[in-house]
């Protein structure tokens, strides 16, 4: 048998990273089928990768408008911070359209805590106050800045972020996303206050804290 040169391996393993490439940049949701797929979430006996569709001839111009991301939403929680989701599960003519949009409300001083978002990158846009915005990747390189109103940011998919009002009054932002429903892996909540619990002796290793340590933190969260 006649063993490939060197030269033969070097270029067919650039073929074949050619071939993947059209694979590994297709990472926002998949592009749709047809003109909209309004969710039908009454049919919820059938299980997709989305919502099957509402048919055309129940669909009207209603379905279309959202103005849930209109209200302010309510901060009094440990964080002073609420989201206000504007994806597929409450606006449902975003089915297979690939985007959605959040509001997040701040009390003054308020969290919006360390989180990700597995499906999506997300960008935003301050509406009102001063909003210091942060990010780490995945070289544990952090990133920050603060925004005033109308500044604009962007998180690339599945980073770690937070953003925290700094400003002396209110805040609110607008989020928006590269999938109907982006997930959101909230990690104190992820961490300390999962169903059922990682168990303490995990969490004390990988935080290299004592029990009780965990234990507090964990009570903190518990409803
Ligand atoms: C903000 O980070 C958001 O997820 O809406
Ligand atoms: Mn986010």
């Amino acid at each position: 048998m006649k063993i490939p040169s060197r030269s033969h391996v070097h270029m067919l393993s650039y073929l074949v990273v050619l071939l993947l490439l059209p694979l590994l940049a297709s990472s926002a949701d998949p592009d749709p089928l047809q003109d909209f797929c309004v969710a039908d979430k009454s049919a919820n006996s059938i299980s997709v990768n989305g919502f099957p569709c509402k048919p055309a001839s129940k669909v009207s111009s209603d379905d279309f408008f959202f103005d849930g991301l209109t209200k302010v939403g309510d901060t009094s929680n440990i964080f002073g911070s609420i989201v206000t989701g504007g994806n597929v599960d409450n606006f449902p003519a975003l089915n297979t359209l690939g985007i959605s949009m959040n509001r997040v409300d701040f009390a003054p001083g308020g969290l919006n805590p360390p989180h990700s978002h597995p499906r999506a990158t997300e960008s935003g846009v301050v509406i009102d106050g001063q909003v210091l915005v942060g990010f780490v990747t995945t070289g544990n390189v952090y990133h920050s800045k603060v925004l005033n109103a109308g500044q604009m940011f962007v998180i690339p998919r599945g980073l770690v972020h937070f953003q925290k009002n700094v400003g002396v009054g209110k805040a609110f932002i607008i989020t928006a996303f590269n999938s109907q429903l982006p997930g959101a892996v909230v990690l104190p909540f992820t961490l300390f206050a999962s169903t059922p619990s990682i168990p303490d002796d995990v969490l004390t290793r990988a935080f290299q804290v004592e029990e009780k340590v965990v234990e507090f933190i964990k009570s903190k969260f518990s409803s």
